[in-house]
């Protein structure tokens, strides 16, 4: 009972951690604190938050792989969704106070930029996985539903590709606000590295 508690007790600390950054941005937004371009303050806001929260539900698992800490395995699902209503978030601010639900203008801005393409694809990714988080979902879909979660490795690289034509730098000539996306994209690449059968073997060696 004491330990049944606890656990609900543990799931409530970190839905309440999650809600932090929300909570956080509400307040400066109505308080008028975000500057003299407070749309655009939410939506870098929320989608830094989306991205982090993102690479975090990636953690867990090589987590357990090198140190045995299994009970970090259940945050990945709570991390994951709210990963995903941050992006939603991201995008209402991008579609409601950016262009006023313009739907022809934003369809127009979106197919003609490319990284707001890959923000597009990542997005709909993630909506999939949040609808089919759920126990029921995962009995009906039996074996796939593992397939379409893997799809969150996708996700996530977009993401990171997605910030980083977002922010005006050169990756290639290291120029310009490139320092964020680079370790971006090098978190990336080590949680996926994890995940390889030889460096999974290698490092558990270690344990
Ligand atoms: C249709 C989907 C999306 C649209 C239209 C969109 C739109 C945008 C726009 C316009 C910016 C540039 C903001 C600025 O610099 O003024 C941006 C940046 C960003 N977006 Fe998205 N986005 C989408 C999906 C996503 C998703 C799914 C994530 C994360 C899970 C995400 C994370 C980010 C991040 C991290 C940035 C950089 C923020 C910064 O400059 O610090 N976006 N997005």
């Amino acid at each position: 009972m004491k330990f049944e508690s606890l656990r609900r007790f543990d799931r409530q600390a970190v839905n309440l951690l999650c809600l932090v950054p929300a909570s956080v941005l509400t307040i400066q937004y109505f308080q008028n604190r975000l500057g003299p371009d407070p749309v655009q303050i939410l939506e870098r806001r929320t989608g830094d938050v989306a991205l982090v929260l993102l690479l975090l539900s990636l953690v867990f698992t090589p987590l357990r792989v090198i140190t045995g800490f299994n009970r970090g395995v259940k945050y990945r699902r709570i991390t994951g969704l709210y990963a995903f209503y941050y992006s939603a978030a991201h995008f209402l601010i991008y579609l409601g106070l950016d262009y006023g639900f313009d739907f022809s203008l934003v369809t127009r801005t979106i197919l003609h930029s490319s990284y707001l393409w890959l923000g597009l694809i990542a997005l709909l990714i993630l909506a999939t996985m949040a609808l089919t988080s759920t126990d029921g979902w995962k009995l009906r879909l039996g074996r796939n539903w593992k397939r379409i979660h893997r799809f969150v490795y996708l996700a996530s690289l977009l993401v990171v590709l997605h910030f980083a034509l977002a922010k005006k730098g050169d990756l290639f000539r290291l120029r310009g606000e490139v320092l964020f996306p680079l370790i971006g994209l090098g978190v990336w690449a080590i949680l996926m590295l994890l995940r390889l059968p030889p460096i999974k073997k290698w490092v558990s060696r270690f344990k």
